[in-house]
């Protein structure tokens, strides 16, 4: 067999027969070195060439070389530079952020180069926090895409951004998977007040977990930063005052309460089991009573309710003797604090709440003071599981994120009056933008 494929191979060969090489002419025996020499020389001149082409880009590097980025947040900035307008950029641009992304601990941006736009989705943004976040990204730039079921929320309270091609809006619901681009997921997607979470509690635990997952999901997909707003549920009725981040609170596992304060557990534990075993960029926010315009009028929280019942000349409803304690922060200051955080190097959990104290009593004679002092109070029997006191230890929050709340509630109560007055009485203009108070 072996033999065959060699003789074969002969048989392969038949013009080597034939072969006949060309004359050789006189002059090639005396050319032959100076051929060498030449191409010889040849070799040397490429060789000089490429020298001086490097030597000139080095001193001299093109303004066109694609800058190749660091980190995914550096690819978002060029993207972003294709896809705004340019005048979009001027209007939008901004020109600094500081701690940014983990390749650039300093969060110092190189001089001339400005951070453009990142694409963010906002889960919740069409409702009160949610929406209130929207605005001040889009006014840093970004792009932002809101996901939102118009469960609790309402396109009015993002109508003023239709239009802009920095923003969309999808109506999804986040207990099923989305695939997005995105740099960043706030994700905010569930009822906060109790009459909402409680309506539907085997939804509002799918929410917040099966919710959780998806956008963990997404975020690790696509390499995104991913905040979870958590609340100071998880702290329970609590047993150390004021709550530090470090105390593991004291929840009813069974109550009517659960469904919202161990959904906003177990998002807490799904959010670090992705940072520690799938290195997801997480942060995590506590978020304590929170008020300000845009709030669901009636949705049982004892902000709005006050505002609500004043308002209508109704008596303000007390659960239990009104001595429980809450922290009233402004909505402007958690937006502040949220966007610290996302944007900081630390992981969290951070507390982010007003840390000024009041009782229901006391607040029931600001709202008295703000909108009618005749007000009467009514005093009713206390909810189950209703904690007795609330209150944030921010110093972790102020030493790493350089954030405090500014907003007292004799300033930050007039401005939510008037809007719940605008919605109550019906001269609100739909799409009208409630934002525009200064939160200095
Ligand atoms: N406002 C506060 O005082 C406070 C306090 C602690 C924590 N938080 C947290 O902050 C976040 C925002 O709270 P908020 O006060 O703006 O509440 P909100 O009810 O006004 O907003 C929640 C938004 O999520 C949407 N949503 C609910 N379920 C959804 C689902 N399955 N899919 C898609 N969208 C869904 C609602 O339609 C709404 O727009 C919530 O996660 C809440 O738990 C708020």
């Amino acid at each position: 067999m072996g033999s065959e494929l060699i003789y074969r191979g002969h048989d392969t060969q038949p013009a080597s027969d034939s072969y006949s090489p060309k004359p050789v002419k006189p002059w090639v025996s005396v050319s032959r070195p100076i051929r060498y020499m030449l191409r010889e020389q040849r070799l040397l001149f490429v060789l000089v060439g490429i020298g001086i082409a490097t030597l000139i880009f080095t001193v001299f590097p093109s303004s066109r070389a694609p800058h190749v980025p660091h980190h995914h947040f550096a690819t978002s900035i060029a993207d972003s530079i294709t896809y705004f307008p340019r005048e979009t950029q001027n209007k939008f641009s901004y020109p600094h952020r500081v701690g940014f992304g983990s390749a650039n601990p300093t969060g110092k941006i190189p001089l001339g180069l400005k951070r453009k736009g990142l694409r963010i989705v906002v889960t919740g943004g069409a409702g009160f926090v949610g929406s209130h976040l929207v605005d001040r990204l889009i006014d840093r730039g970004d792009k932002v895409i809101v996901v939102d079921n118009f469960f609790t929320g309402r396109k009015e309270n993002v109508l003023h951004h239709f239009g802009n091609p920095n923003f969309e809006l999808i109506r999804h619901d986040v207990v099923e998977p989305l695939l997005l681009e995105v740099d960043q997921i706030y994700h905010l997607a569930c009822p906060a007040s109790p009459v909402h979470y409680k309506f539907n509690p085997v939804k509002t635990i799918k929410t917040n977990v099966v919710g959780t997952l998806n956008m963990l999901g997404l975020a690790k997909r696509v390499g995104a930063r991913f905040l979870l707003t958590s609340t100071s549920e998880v702290y329970g009725d609590p047993l150390q005052h004021p709550q530090k981040e470090t105390y593991w609170g004291n929840v009813n596992p069974i109550g009517v309460r659960s469904c919202y304060d161990e959904g906003k557990r177990t998002a807490e534990t799904l959010t670090m089991d992705y940072h520690r075993g799938a290195g997801v960029e997480v942060r995590i926010a506590r978020i304590f009573n929170t008020y300000g315009p845009r709030m669901c009028i009636d949705d049982g929280r004892v902000v709005s309710n006050f505002v609500a019942q004043a308002l209508r000349k109704e008596p303000l409803t007390v659960y239990g003797d009104g001595k429980q304690t809450r922290s009233f922060q402004y909505v402007f200051d958690l937006v502040e604090g949220l966007m610290r955080l996302m944007e900081g190097e630390h992981v969290g959990p951070f507390n982010l709440g007003n840390p000024g104290e009041f009782t229901m009593l006391e607040l029931a004679e600001v709202v008295q003071e703000t909108i009618d002092p005749n007000a009467k109070i009514e005093f009713r029997p206390n909810t189950e599981d209703d904690p007795h006191k609330r209150k944030p230890d921010i110093s972790r929050a102020k030493e790493l994120l350089g954030w405090e709340p500014k907003v007292s509630l004799r300033k930050g109560l007039p401005l939510m009056v008037s809007d719940f007055r605008q919605r109550i009485f019906g001269d609100h203009k739909e799409g009208s933008n409630t934002n525009n108070a200064s939160s200095s």
